[in-house]
């Protein structure tokens, strides 16, 4: 079982690094506050795969994605689409700001992998 370990104080509000794990991308995103609050905010009943952003976080700040879109598994762009916060090219699929479905055919939001966060210290896997 492979995990990584990653320094979550270099990465500022609004940004996102992608780091590679287990031969995936994995997007982690450091949200602002807007970005939580639209993230809550949104309906479940306006959802493809319905999940509140609480689901898909462990702390609110941090957004922790495998960057592989649900439909045919191209690799979305980050701050693009619709929604905000990563389009797929592929074939058009808007994810939000908590990586939901939000438009486009893929099916399922984007996976949240396994992992924990320990001061500044996130451990994927
Ligand atoms: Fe992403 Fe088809 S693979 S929309």
């Amino acid at each position: 079982v492979s995990k990584i370990e990653l320094d979550l104080s270099k990465i500022k509000v609004g940004e996102s690094v992608t780091v590679k794990w287990r031969g995936k991308p994995v997007f982690i995103r450091h949200r602002t506050q807007a970005q939580i609050q639209e993230s809550e905010a949104v309906p479940l009943n306006t959802l493809v795969d319905p999940q509140t952003d609480a689901e898909r976080v462990k702390i609110p700040e941090w957004l922790i994605l495998v960057g592989i879109c649900t439909h045919l598994g191209c690799v979305p762009i980050k701050d693009q689409g619709d929604f905000g916060g990563y389009y797929c090219p592929c074939h058009g699929s808007h994810y939000d700001y908590s990586g939901r479905i939000r438009k486009g055919p893929a099916p399922l939001n984007l996976e949240v992998p396994d992992y924990t966060i320990d001061g500044n210290l996130l451990t994927i896997g």
